[in-house]
């Protein structure tokens, strides 16, 4: 059975297994954490070219996420040592920067979450440097278009699983795979807390959704298979036949009569190309 529980964004949240209801406290931190967020992404933008590396992008997150006086949530996080992931190709999640040289036609992911006065803005977009080939120009497309509509259905009364259904029929309607080891998940006080949001399911299932949840929705489609798979270094996730694959992910608030999207762009970069 699905426990929600009230919260008022004073007391201390655990990671119990309940969904948390916010109240306006709550819509306020996240609208100033989610907003820092999208103005990061927007700032990445012009600096994704071939020739840079993915750690110098990393570099310019960390400063301003702590110019803005927030901190990177990553940073230190389960033993994670940068200020977002970076995820080129092939990689689904969770690429870690590094000296790697991007180079033209890479498609990339950075996902960055600052915290910020203790609210959590947790926001991805798909970056191409150059010009992509046509079949990743669509995959970007496609994924945007899977985050959309599930973001476009949450609303009080509908389930998880409605979106669920919704971005796994969409991609598949295209043939690609979606990633089902990794998922959405609600978040606020907390990094990553209840609900799990998977990208693909049952219409019908899961937790109904309230006012004032707050989670991300944040589908991984592959160009080919859904498999992953994990390297080494513990991290980095990668396609398992080495197809290519994309991710954007939003940080959304349920409200009475819909969502609210707390990491929208405040330049309405919101998909390659951004034309700068
Ligand atoms: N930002 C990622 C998410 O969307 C989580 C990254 S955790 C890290 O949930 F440790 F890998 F950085
Ligand atoms: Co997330
Ligand atoms: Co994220």
């Amino acid at each position: 059975m699905t426990e929600y529980q009230h919260v008022d964004g004073t007391e201390t949240v655990l990671r119990d297994g309940t969904i948390k209801l916010h109240g306006p406290e709550g819509f306020e931190g996240m609208r100033k954490a989610g907003r820092l967020a999208a103005e990061i992404l927007d700032a990445l933008a012009p600096m994704v070219q071939p020739g840079v590396t993915t750690a110098q992008l990393d570099d310019a997150v960390r400063e301003m996420t702590l110019d803005a006086g927030a901190v990177p949530a990553t940073l230190g996080y389960r033993g994670y040592t940068h200020s977002c992931c970076i995820s080129l190709n092939h990689v689904v999640c969770h690429g870690i920067p590094s000296s790697k040289i991007i180079k033209e036609g890479d498609i990339l992911n950075i996902d960055v979450t600052p915290l910020l006065d203790g609210w959590h803005g947790d926001t991805s977009r798909m970056y191409v440097a150059g010009e992509a080939s046509i079949k990743a120009k669509r995959l970007i497309d496609v994924t945007y278009e899977c985050l959309m509509i599930g973001v476009d259905m949450a609303r009080p009364g509908i389930r998880l699983g409605d979106i669920s259904a919704a971005i796994q029929k969409h991609a598949e309607s295209h043939r690609y795979g979606v990633v089902r080891e990794f998922c959405g998940h609600g978040l606020g006080r907390l990094f990553h807390d209840s609900p799990e949001v998977v990208h693909a399911g049952r219409a019908g299932t899961g937790p109904e959704l309230k006012p004032g949840m707050f989670f991300t929705i944040e589908p991984m489609i592959n160009l080919g298979k859904p498999g992953v798979k994990m390297l080494n270094d513990g991290w980095t996730a990668v396609t398992r036949d080495k197809s290519l694959t994309a991710q954007f992910e939003h940080s959304i608030g349920i409200t009475e009569t819909g969502r609210e999207i707390f990491t929208e762009s405040p330049k309405g970069l919101h998909k390659p190309p951004y034309g700068v």
